[in-house]
This record gives structure tokens, sequence and C-alpha cells, in this order.
């Protein structure tokens, strides 16, 4: 098992190898969940702190789920209703986060590299749930892990991601993580919405960026349609939401371009009717609840992993 990480703040500098035992963890993840009794005692006796300081349905509550498989105590901390609220540093909530003895802290944050600060100012392992415009790395991971369970190996794939990339955490996990599985990415989206450096052609390699939606998904193997982040953006960035949707929205006679049975996914939550159609979102090529429910195994595997460093977890079976 390739695994020494203390943390998971990006996988901007992960091996193939390390992706890959997560993904296979991930595997036994999903057979502890299919059993009759959805619970595995690997951490008992350890503390999960969620710490989100923004919004989340899909990520907190699939860490809460996650934690809880595997028997971990698990608190709650938002910035509404927490001493955040009051004026209270991240440094100062870091510290009172240790006091209480949290072994894992799981932190989504507006600022992008607040898990790089509080990660060097705590004992307690860091996984980073989201972090301003930066990283999302359990995504990229969840994201990996249902699009090679659908499609099979990743290797030359070519991966369509469109919309809102400039100010997506998830188009940059999801590029870390599927490009050393093998992939090719296609970006696409207004210009306004890519990197500068991106848009003017310095791409990693693997990636390329297409300005026209239809030439890009002309032959995909799959489509992964961003959120528009509009409370990310300034003004300005977009003529018109109507303008956005007719000439970047993901339909369905768009999706009739990819390879046949070539899936659709979305980090969520959606806009529906601005970067994907209903009948995209919820239509028979759509993985986006699949995303949902992997999601809960793929963030087991990081906390079996994150604890089996830490000192030896407890058995993933039940001693009789
Ligand atoms: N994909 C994602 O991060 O969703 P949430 O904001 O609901 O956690």
């Amino acid at each position: 098992m390739k695994w020494n990480r203390r943390h998971v703040l990006d996988t901007d500098d992960w091996s193939r190898d390390e992706i890959e035992t997560v993904l296979d963890q991930t595997r036994a993840m999903i057979e502890i969940l299919q059993r009759p009794i959805r619970r595995a005692p690997p951490l008992r006796g350890r503390t999960v702190i969620l710490f989100f300081a923004e919004s989340s349905t899909r990520t907190r509550v699939s860490f809460e789920l996650a934690a809880k498989a595997l028997s971990a105590d698990v608190t709650n901390i938002t910035a509404s209703g927490s001493s955040v609220e009051k004026g209270e540093s991240l440094y100062d909530t870091v510290r009172t986060l240790q006091a209480l003895g949290g072994d894992v802290v799981v932190m989504r944050h507006a600022s992008s590299g607040a898990p790089y600060f509080v990660a060097q100012r705590t004992d307690a392992a860091v996984i980073n749930a989201g972090d301003g415009w930066h990283a999302h790395p359990t995504q990229g991971l969840l994201d990996a892990y249902t699009l090679r369970d659908a499609v099979g190996d990743l290797e030359g794939r070519r991966v369509v991601i469109v919309g809102d990339v400039l100010h997506s955490r998830v188009a940059r996990s999801d590029i870390n993580t599927l490009l050393p599985l093998g992939a090719r990415i296609t970006l696409s989206g207004p210009p306004t919405l890519i990197p500068l450096a991106w848009r003017c052609g310095q791409l990693p390699p693997g990636v390329t960026y297409e300005s026209d939606l239809d030439r890009a998904l002309d032959g995909a193997d799959a489509v992964i349609a961003l959120r528009l982040q509009r409370e990310r953006q300034e003004s300005g960035l977009l003529p018109s939401l109507r303008e956005y949707s007719r000439v970047w929205g993901l339909t369905a006679d768009r999706v009739a371009r990819m390879r046949p049975g070539a899936p659709v996914m979305h980090p969520g939550p959606m806009n529906e009717g601005i970067e994907i159609d209903a009948s995209v979102a919820h239509g028979t090529r759509s993985l986006i609840e699949t995303q949902v429910t992997n999601g809960v195994a793929v963030r087991m595997a990081l906390l079996y992993l994150l604890a089996a460093r830490a000192g030896p977890p407890g058995p993933l079976e039940e001693r009789a």
C-alpha cells in the first residue's frame, strides 16, 4: 500500500500509486456499505471534527456518514452558530479544535490555503474539504473513482470539463487526479472564466482548451459540467445567464455528440437550466447521484488511511 500522507490538502503532488491506493481502498469501503449493517470498527475511539466555514451539503454529510460508518465520534462546527461568528480568528479556532482532542479535522473554508495554515498548527490530520478557488481533493478522487467505475481504465480517455473553470476548485482537483490516471482533459467555457495562462495556451501536459463546446464534445469519453459560481464572480465576466446557458449549457443535443453512452457528471450543487438541462442532469447518462453515493466510500477510504498512518486502526471486520 503506497500511503504515507499525514494530511489530504491537495492532490497536485500525488503519484498515480497514491491515487490508486485510495481508489482500491474505496472499493473495500463500498463492500462495507453494502452490508446489512453499514458499520465497521476501525476508527473506534477516534474523533473527527467537521469544521465547515462555508456551506456544504454533499461533502459535509458524506464525511459525517463516512466517519460514523467507521465508528468514529463526530463533531460538527459551522461558521454560523460557532465563535467564528463572534470574530474568533482561524488560529484560535484551530487551537480550540486541538484542545478538544480531534484526531482528524475536515475543513472547508472560503480562503484558499486555509487548510495548510491549520495543518501547520495542529497535531490532527487535516482533510481539505474545499478551500476557496484552490482545491477540493476529495471531490477529485470521488470523480476519478466514479468515472473509472463507469468507463474502465482511464488511459487515453478524453474528458471534457466545461464551465466556470476559473473559480472552480473542482476543476483543478479533477485535473490533478485524472491526469496521473492517464486521462486527457479538454477544458471548455467562456474565455473570461478560464485562467488567463491556460486560455493563452500555457496548459499542463495532457490538457487542452477548446472554446467551441460542440467541438470539445465531439467523440469525448465523458463530460464534467461545473457550477457557475456566481458568489465568487466579479461583475462583467458574462454577458447574461441566458447567453451563458445558450452557448455553454449542457443539452441533450450536445451530449449526443460524445461517444455513445459517454457519461455526464457534475459535482453539485447544480444550477439546472443554466450550466446543465434538467433532462441531462436526470437522464440515463447522468452519474451525478452516483458521484454523491461514492463520496461516502471515498471519504471512508481517506479517513481509514489517515488513521492507519497515525497508529494502527481497528479491524475492518467486527470481531466475534
Ligand atoms: N460538490 C460539493 O462540494 O458539494 P457541496 O458544496 O454540497 O459539499
